[in-house]
């Protein structure tokens, strides 16, 4: 095994641009940040290593497990932090029932992480072998097995074709709806391999899952209602700092952006979004799709 694959065995997530994120968020240290995809923490530890006593740090995450792990890592501290389970778009209510009106600071490292990738009940992954489920919110909203069955075909390609940018999606969604209950890793495994051809096979599987993952969890839908609300809730001079790992979103962003800066309200830190070194992507190839966008709120 080589370093960086046992590093990658070792950590349950590996934190993506670690640098550029601080770099860009720029915590102060008495301010207050919101890390709306707080994960196992990975970010949010090296942000509360600048923060003083004086400031604050919000994790949200959907995944009860991932805060979890925050609660065992952050709970028995004195660091200024709390975690909700959540979903980030929802952040204004949680900031209003912290009494906070405004962040100097928003995270966003979008995506799954390395902790729900490798679970084996899960189902985020093909190389896994549990039910269907990819809820990042196991307790909330319909399993992929649920979403597959009551999707029809034209429903089921375009979400592959939408999401999964796969061509064979319309093949591989007759031979989904071709089975009579569909309902595990294996069963899904087994309609993509009867309906594309085998050549790049594990490319294919991993955009059919990605695409699922996606409908399953509305998370281009999540990521619009944010876009539209955050600049309300940024302070002027505070920063946004958006990770994303799918070229869907890295546009939505990057419009979003665009917009807020014809408007007068933000001004764009990096023109073209910022990618992981070479090194960083060496070393964690979970990295290698990352794409960083920044900005500051000016008026
Ligand atoms: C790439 S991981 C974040 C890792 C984290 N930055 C770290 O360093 O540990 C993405 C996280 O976003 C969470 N997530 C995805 N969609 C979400 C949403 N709409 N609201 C809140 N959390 C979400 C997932 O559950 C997952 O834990």
């Amino acid at each position: 095994m080589n370093s960086s694959a046992s590093q990658e065995q070792r950590l349950p997530h590996i934190p993506v641009m670690v640098s550029e994120v601080l770099q860009y968020l720029n915590p102060q240290p008495n301010g207050t940040y919101l890390d709306g995809t707080v994960g196992a923490g990975g970010h949010a530890t090296q942000i509360l290593n600048q923060l003083s006593s004086n400031g604050r740090l919000i994790g949200i995450d959907r995944d009860a497990e991932a805060l979890e792990i925050c609660d065992q890592h952050f709970g028995a501290s004195a660091r200024p932090i709390s975690v909700h389970q959540s979903s980030y778009h929802n952040f204004p209510v949680i900031l209003e029932q912290l009494g906070i009106s405004k962040v100097n600071g928003i995270l966003l490292d979008l995506g799954l992480s390395s902790i729900q990738l490798n679970s084996e009940t899960r189902g985020f992954s093909f190389e896994s072998d549990g039910q269907l489920d990819m809820r990042f919110n196991r307790n909330s909203g319909e399993t992929a097995a649920e979403l597959i069955s009551r999707s029809n075909e034209q429903e089921l390609a375009d979400i592959i074709f939408q999401f999964g940018e796969e061509r064979h999606s319309r093949k591989i969604a007759r031979s989904i709806k071709s089975f009579s209950n569909l309902t595990s890793v294996a069963d899904l495994k087994e309609a993509v391999r009867r309906s594309t051809p085998p050549h790049q096979r594990r490319k294919t599987l991993a955009r059919v899952f990605q695409a699922i993952r996606i409908a399953v969890n509305g998370e281009l839908d999540n990521l619009a209602v944010f876009l539209d609300r955050f600049i309300n809730y940024l302070s002027v001079g505070g920063r946004v700092v958006i990770m994303s790992y799918h070229s869907l979103e890295d546009r939505m962003v990057k419009h979003s952006f665009r917009n807020l800066k014809q408007s007068g309200q933000l001004k764009v830190l990096i023109k073209k979004p910022l990618i992981p070194s070479e090194d960083e992507q060496a070393q964690n190839s979970r990295a290698r799709s990352a794409k960083l966008r920044a900005a500051e709120r000016i008026t």
